[in-house]
């Protein structure tokens, strides 16, 4: 998405930016060359932003090399997340408000102090080791963007045990895929979830998860968000509310090993089902506290909003645990950009006071779209750094964020990140670095960024270059294994490339050394900013008696990003029709859930395939694309006249 007329367009922070931020250009020079000359050193002295019931004294033992990869850093610290987000800053703010909360409903909001913050999630703790729930244990949250997922997370982290959010637009079969793969011993939800004035029934889809293979003794504890009527299992199912009524508001933090994990997260990836994506406590927390405080500028008193859903790892990383270990006010929303309008992010900035807020490219362009009239009424005077995640911006959307919404004066950070990561890799620093439209410019402190050959896997050191990107070394917060199997770990992220990390992003370094981001290399998509493998919805799609075949790939979405095109192949004998297309994507969205809908299904009789029977996706990607003239050699293939038929069903019939 990037151009090379807009790659010259630097946009540089004030002098009064400058003069107030953390980190100007000559310090984030030096701390960088401080960061990877002598990491020991520097990581010893970060450290320090933690409080620690042990302080490490082995700083970094990690390794890429293939296929002994093994990361561990702080190994014999000792630390408790839940202390650090809450209880060290009782002392000082206890008053202060640690969450606001912006229901889905305009006129309902809740503030939530570090005191409150802390009697809460001692109280869940309790109610959680009443329920069984030991350290090491995994418990499942579906809930939707309510205190209560915060207070849960961090109860978890409180008691040791390991929380796996699930998204909650997740249908009850992936859900049941997740408390399964991880051998969850409680689930956490609410009856509904209401989002853009609609309610969805979460305790209902928690249910039918439960009714899969042997899921079915799964303790529930229900959040009662809207008091709406559910059904509870008798013995299985417990209100919230009266287990919390009788808790005591007293619970010691348990001791963690620095290593041991903090939370699993599923995330898609090119082949299989989603990988649990383990993440530790201590190099994790120390990794979201500092980004979020140096990329976002973030100071003593600032409100800060992140508009992500911690069904994801942004949520994780940038509402709950990076805001929270530095002391920080966190919005919460539960709502949608565009109900009751087009202008509630704006309406929430000014009734919050909001100084800092992040979101992504595809909702920057959806308001876009919805014209100025909905930002215009709104006072947006209090906003200081605008961040964006999730995908690569276009510069249109980036200048209307920037002008629109900025009025020029605040500085935007595209930031580069990925799951496995933790927290920010590439990103601007506000008061270091000058920006550039879709650009997600230059490494974080510790971060390593290299750009290699495709298919040598050469290392390209002129500083102009173009090809996949990878990590030389390990940064804190980065993930440490996939979820019971070290194995996938290795295949997946060491043995493309040995001795880097391979993030799947394709990448070009521009003359200055900016990093600008190309997209996925891989067969994993972008779909509003949500990731998705097409692998998992092929499988949906095959899963359905009438479909043989299917192969999904990404086109370009002007709101989404990237859009699901599914070419589907049906049984002998089963007929072609509208009505069926509009079956086979309510099948999609029950199998994963409505963020997997389909948007566009093309018959294809046939699929190009090579003779050794390996579909070819380029060349469907480029038929997707309406890009016939650049479909490439296709004389490889079985029967190159199938990629005409395709051709043709195409423009005829879109
Ligand atoms: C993409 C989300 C361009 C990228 C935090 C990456 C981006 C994937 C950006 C990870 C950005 C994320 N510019 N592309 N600023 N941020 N991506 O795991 O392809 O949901 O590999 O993490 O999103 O998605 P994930």
């Amino acid at each position: 998405m990037s151009s090379q007329a807009t790659a010259d367009k630097t946009y540089a922070p004030s002098e009064e930016f400058v003069s107030n931020a953390h980190i100007d250009a000559a310090k984030y020079q030096e701390m960088y060359a401080a960061s990877v000359n002598d990491p020991e050193a520097f990581w010893a002295e970060q450290m320090t932003r933690l409080s620690w019931t042990k302080t490490p004294t082995k700083i970094k033992n990690t390794t890429f090399a293939h296929p002994d990869v093994s990361i561990k850093w702080f190994e014999d610290g000792e630390l408790n997340v839940s202390a650090n987000c809450i209880d060290r800053h009782l002392e000082t703010r206890g008053d202060q408000v640690a969450i606001i909360w912006e229901s889905d409903d305009p006129n309902l909001d809740k503030k939530i102090t570090y005191n409150e913050l802390h009697q809460q999630v001692s109280k869940l703790a309790n109610v959680m080791k009443g329920m069984g729930v030991k350290k090491g244990d995994r418990v499942v949250l579906y809930l939707p963007m309510i205190p209560e997922a915060a207070y849960s997370m961090l109860a978890c982290a409180r008691i040791g045990a390991i929380h796996s959010i699930v998204f909650a637009g997740f249908s009850p079969e992936a859900l049941a895929a997740r408390v399964e793969g991880c051998g969850a011993s409680l689930v956490i939800t609410a009856d509904e979830a209401p989002r853009g004035g609609r309610n969805t029934p979460l305790k209902t889809n928690v249910d039918a998860a439960l009714a899969h293979g042997d899921l079915g003794s799964t303790p529930v504890l229900v959040v009662e968000r809207t008091g709406g009527d559910v059904p509870m299992v008798d013995g299985r199912d417990h209100s919230y509310a009266a287990l919390m009524a009788d808790a005591s508001a007293d619970c010691a933090p348990e001791v963690m090993n620095s290593e041991d994990p903090l939370f699993i997260l599923y995330t898609s990836g090119s082949t299989g089902q989603p990988k649990g994506v383990e993440h530790c406590s201590g190099g994790y927390l120390l990794w979201a506290a500092m980004t979020q405080e140096y990329v976002f500028d973030y100071h003593e008193g600032d409100i800060y909003w992140c508009t992500a859903d911690v069904g994801w790892v942004t949520g994780h990383s940038y509402i709950v645990y990076g805001p929270l270990a530095n002391g920080a006010t966190t919005v919460m929303f539960e709502g949608v950009p565009t109900y009751p309008d087009a202008g509630r992010f704006w309406a929430v900035c000014e009734k919050h006071k909001v100084n800092q807020f992040y979101t992504a490219p595809t909702a920057i362009r959806a308001l876009m779209a919805r014209g100025n009239e909905f930002v215009e009424n709104y006072d947006l005077s209090d906003l200081k750094v605008l961040g964006t995640v999730g995908e690569p911006i276009n510069p249109e959307a980036w200048n209307w964020y920037n002008d629109v919404i900025g009025k020029g004066k605040c500085p935007i950070v595209d930031t580069w990140w990925q799951t496995e990561t933790g927290g920010h890799l590439l990103t601007p620093l506000p008061g270091a670095t000058a920006t550039k439209p879709g650009s997600a410019t230059t490494p974080f402190f510790g971060v390593q960024p290299v750009i290699l050959e495709p298919t040598t896997g050469e290392e390209i050191h002129e500083t102009e270059a173009e090809g996949v990107l990878c990590m030389k070394d390990s940064w804190p917060g980065q993930m440490r294994t996939v979820y019971g199997d070290h194995e996938r770990f290795v295949a997946t992220y060491f043995a493309d490339y040995k001795g880097y990390y391979f993030t799947g992003d394709g990448c070009r370094r521009d003359a200055d050394g900016y990093y600008w981001i190309t997209g996925r290399v891989d067969d994993v998509i972008n779909v509003s900013g949500h990731r998705m493998g097409t692998a998992e919805v092929e499988s949906a799609l095959v899963a359905h008696a009438k479909v043989s075949e299917a192969a999904v790939v990404g086109f370009p979405h002007d709101i989404k990003g990237q859009g699901i095109y599914c070419y589907v192949t049906l049984m002998d004998g089963e007929e072609y029709t509208d009505e069926l297309k509009v079956e086979l994507r309510n099948w999609v969205r029950q199998e994963i859930g409505p963020i997997a809908s389909p948007d566009h299904i093309q018959w294809a009789p046939g699929l190009p395939k090579t003779r050794s029977g390996k579909i070819m996706r380029r060349i469907l990607r480029k038929i997707a694309e309406d890009d016939f003239g650049a479909l490439g050699d296709t004389s490889t293939l079985a029967d190159p006249s199938v990629v005409d038929d395709l051709i043709d069903n195409r423009m005829t019939k879109g």
